[in-house]
């Protein structure tokens, strides 16, 4: 078939018998630039780059670990000395970033092993700075995975209240210890009020002026962190995170949220998560001109790779879809657990022939 004879207007149907007085003809004819794989690509407004990716990584103590994670295939928790292997290839594949998560060895009430300079996250970064030098290293920082308890700061009391301003002297302390150790960004999770504030004033005080803050602004107390909580074990012991983490049908509340991480310093905003909040990433676009991340969670991973594996969907399609509606709504940057095979799917498109199914 000729590439405009599906649009072609005087060729009615004949074996239907359309009589042409019953044909209507439209004014506007979209499907006109539809017409073949490289008409396509030349309209295509969206891009899709192994640039605009950030790789998460779980980091544990000690030697030689390597365990993989149930719900998220082809992710493991991984001991610093297992790191290599998986770090080498982010370059060549042209992922720029890391994201560092730490699961130390021992926790305890006030989470104090989130500011060992010896714990995961300092070590991991000093040797993945010293291997790659110029991959980004953006250290996470959150107490949910130091403290025995789960929650993301200290306890007020036993219904798993968080005690926010004491804790953003504890955030401060973690942060300034990943600067330490050479983390290029610092990004907190813990959704503490003013936690970008207190964590610009610690790292300005131990001289890291110029690391900046990737911000969590707008992070919503979401069912899609299930697997993520068991990659970091850091599944609160009773009670949930509703107290501190955004209600999920607040829109308007996530753009005040954005204002305050704005106003106090952020130099990247977050949305968390990414695919059931495209509202909130396309309305953060359009107000600040930060650059701003989007976080695809490790629930909206496992559900792709979960109902590939079934044979259910096409994998590489349904994932890089998902990726370019995050991009589309106005995500500069993606944090997905998809990094290394989405920069992968997209070398094949770029090498190989154009794919007409896209
Ligand atoms: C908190 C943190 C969480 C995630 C990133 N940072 C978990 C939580 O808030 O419960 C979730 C990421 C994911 O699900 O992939 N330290």
């Amino acid at each position: 078939m000729t590439q405009s004879s599906a649009l072609r207007t005087a060729a009615s149907h004949s074996a239907l018998r359309i009589p042409h007085s019953a044909l209507v003809v439209p004014a506007r004819r979209p499907r006109r630039l539809r017409q073949g794989a490289t008409l396509r690509a030349m309209v295509r407004e969206t891009t899709l780059d192994a640039a605009d990716f950030i790789y998460p990584l779980f980091v544990v103590d000690g030697q030689g670990v390597e365990r993989p994670i149930g719900s998220m295939p082809g992710h493991a928790q991984r001991a610093v000395d297992r790191l290599a292997p998986v770090v080498a290839e982010l370059g060549p594949l042209g992922i720029p970033a890391v994201l560092l998560f730490g699961i130390p060895a021992r926790k305890d009430a006030t989470g104090s092993g989130a500011w060992d300079p010896q714990g995961p996250v300092p070590r991991a970064t000093a040797e993945i700075k010293r291997r790659h030098p110029a991959l980004v290293v953006i250290a996470d920082v959150c107490m949910c995975e130091y403290t025995d308890h789960g929650h993301c700061g200290l306890l007020a009391d036993a219904q798993g209240t968080v005690l926010n301003d004491e804790t953003l002297a504890l955030l401060g302390r973690a942060a300034v210890a990943y600067a330490d150790a050479g983390a290029d960004i610092i990004a907190p999770s813990a959704m503490m009020d003013g936690q970008v504030a207190a964590i610009r004033a610690a790292l300005d005080a131990a001289g890291h002026a110029g690391v900046p803050i990737l911000a969590y602004a707008a992070k919503f107390a979401s069912g899609f962190y299930g697997p993520f909580r068991e990659a970091a074990e850091s599944a609160p012991r009773f009670g949930d995170r509703r107290g501190y983490q955004m209600d999920p049908a607040n829109g308007r509340e996530a753009l005040r949220e954005l204002a305050l991480d704005f106003a106090e310093g952020a130099d990247m905003l977050m949305v968390k998560p990414a695919g059931p909040y495209l509202d909130i990433i396309a309305a953060a676009r359009a107000r600040y001109d930060l650059p701003l991340a989007a976080y695809q969670v490790s629930g909206e991973y496992a559900m792709i790779k979960a109902a590939a594996s079934q044979g259910w969907i096409d994998e590489r399609r349904v994932a890089l879809e998902s990726l370019i509606g995050i991009k589309r709504a106005g995500a500069d940057l993606i944090i997905t657990y998809y990094a290394q095979e989405a920069a992968r799917w997209l070398a094949e498109e770029r090498d190989g022939p154009t794919h007409d199914s896209r």
